[in-house]
């Protein structure tokens, strides 16, 4: 079953068409990758089905559990349980992490905290009274917020590049807790250009220059990626057709 459609989706701004005319279907309970090489329209895409400010004006649908998400919110859309994990994290500069963390979750049981910061490798007596900004390094930061995502057990979550900025002991717990939503019953879209995140998921979606390539199976997706598509730099003009399935 589908969670969610993208039909025929198309985004143009200052006259620069950033998404062309996208179709794709993303399984619930499975996790996906949108891979492509910088500046294809990841995050752009990303943005778009968050219905951040600036990305609102598209042409096409966005269908979330069958229903049009076009005329929401990004509040709305989050309270469907729409989230995601952004590149750069800026929310709540400040808060004490155990407040951070609780900060979106409906139902506040104290062990939420400990739980999901034991899930990203944290040790809750250290990090539950410190306070979320530039005393934290990337990784660390990085790690809180997905595990104040986690928390909320959303119904989807993407995770734009999540590796980057990010030490090589919080890349592997990222990597661990990608499986942790999964198991949570979480659909996780991974949005990257690194063949190390596109290898821990089930199915992906390669994008290039505002336009889906082709979709399919990771391994198949993998060799694709790293042997023609990444070295071949077709920014603008993809020269296979739209959409295959490898
Ligand atoms: N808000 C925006 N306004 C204008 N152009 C944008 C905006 N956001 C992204 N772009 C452009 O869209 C293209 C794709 O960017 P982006 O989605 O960030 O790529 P990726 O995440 O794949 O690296 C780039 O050319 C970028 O400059
Ligand atoms: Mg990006």
């Amino acid at each position: 079953m589908s969670i969610l459609e993208l039909k025929n989706l198309t985004l143009v701004k200052d006259g620069k068409i950033l998404l062309s005319n996208i179709n794709i279907e993303i399984w619930a309970g499975y996790v996906h990758a949108i891979v492509g090489p910088n500046g294809a329209g990841k995050s752009t895409l990303a943005n778009t089905i968050m219905g951040l400010h600036g990305y609102r004006n598209f042409v096409g649908d966005i269908l979330f559990e069958g229903k049009s998400i076009k005329n929401l919110s990004i509040d709305e859309r989050a309270r469907l349980g729409i989230t995601m994990v952004f590149q750069e994290p800026a929310r709540f500069e400040g808060l004490a992490v155990d407040d951070f963390i609780l900060a979106g979750v409906k139902e506040k049981k104290e062990n939420l905290i400990d739980e999901a910061l034991l899930k990203v490798g944290l040790d809750p007596l250290k990090y539950r009274k410190r306070a979320v900004d530039k005393t934290l390094s990337g990784g660390e930061r990085k790690r809180i917020e997905i595990a104040s995502i986690y928390a909320m057990k959303p119904k989807l979550v993407f995770l734009d590049e999540p590796d980057s900025g990010v030490d090589i002991d919080s890349v592997k717990f990222i990597f661990e807790i990608i499986k942790d939503f999964k198991k949570q019953g979480t659909t996780v879209i991974l949005v990257t250009h690194s063949p190390e995140v596109l290898k821990q998921s089930d199915h992906a979606f390669l994008i290039c220059a505002g336009k889906l390539i082709c979709k399919g199976e990771v391994d198949k997706m993998f060799d694709y990626f790293t042997g023609k598509c990444a070295p071949c730099n077709h920014v603008g003009n993809p020269e296979i057709e739209d959409g295959k399935t490898i």
